[in-house]
């Protein structure tokens, strides 16, 4: 089974993809952390961001993986271990700005699909069910308000420690949005069949426990 989760920054994808495949066994992949890994890459060398043929080039010439550890997924750049490096609102903001370029989507396309390639992942980002994975056997677009995410994302950094507020947060949020679903190639977009789930006002165990119940009336309805 694959299961393709999408949806706009803070909406929860990470935390109840995590989840769903623990419960189900499954192998977790988070596409963002490849995308901001790209983005810490970029600010780390001084790679002008604005300049695509160069950020391609960046990515064609290192290697990002993604490694399960006891403690959960951390990303490597090169070998190096970043994960604690590509949370911050700087990465989000480069983060978004090379998700834009067809020339690193393309290549990260390839990655993910051969990541996917053996079969029972969840994988979550923007355009799993449209185009990373389209024949999905189970295709989630996770929703909430801008208000709620502002408020998840505050708490996220503010138990890492780092100070940010709320207004601002909300302003960076909004402007993602636009900026990943504006996007002329693989925007942010749910897919026909996906099945949309507000998270607004919903704890996470209630998030997971529909995403499963989908999956199971899903499995029923094929066998
Ligand atoms: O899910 P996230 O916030 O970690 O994603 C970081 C950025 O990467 C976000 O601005 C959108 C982009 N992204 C994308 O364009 N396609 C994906 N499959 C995953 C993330």
């Amino acid at each position: 089974m694959n299961i393709a989760i999408d949806g706009p920054a803070g909406a929860g994808k990470s935390t109840v993809a995590q989840l769903v495949a623990q419960r189900l066994s499954l192998v977790y992949i988070d596409t963002g952390a490849m995308y901001r890994a790209l983005a810490w890459a970029v600010l780390h060398h001084g790679v002008p961001v604005e300049d695509e043929a160069a950020v391609a080039s960046l990515l064609r010439d290192s290697a990002i993986s993604l490694k399960r550890t006891p403690s959960g997924q951390i990303v490597l750049w090169n070998g190096e271990d970043i994960t604690s490096q590509i949370r911050t609102p700087k990465v989000s903001h480069h983060a978004s700005i090379v998700a834009s370029y067809p020339q690193v989507r393309e290549q990260m396309l390839q990655l993910q699909r051969a990541m996917a390639a053996e079969g029972n992942v969840v994988m979550d980002g923007r355009d799993i069910g449209t185009h990373v994975l389209p024949d999905a056997d189970v295709k989630i677009f996770l929703t909430a308000s801008v208000e709620e995410r502002a408020r998840r994302r505050l708490a996220e950094l503010q138990q890492q420690g780092l100070d940010v507020d709320l207004e601002s947060l909300r302003q960076e949020i909004a402007e993602r949005d636009r900026r990943d679903s504006e996007r002329t190639v693989a925007p942010l977009r749910r897919a026909e069949d996906a099945h949309l789930v507000d998270t607004t006002g919903l704890e996470v165990h209630e998030v997971v426990e529909r995403v499963l119940q989908i999956c199971k009336q899903t499995g029923e309805q094929g066998s």
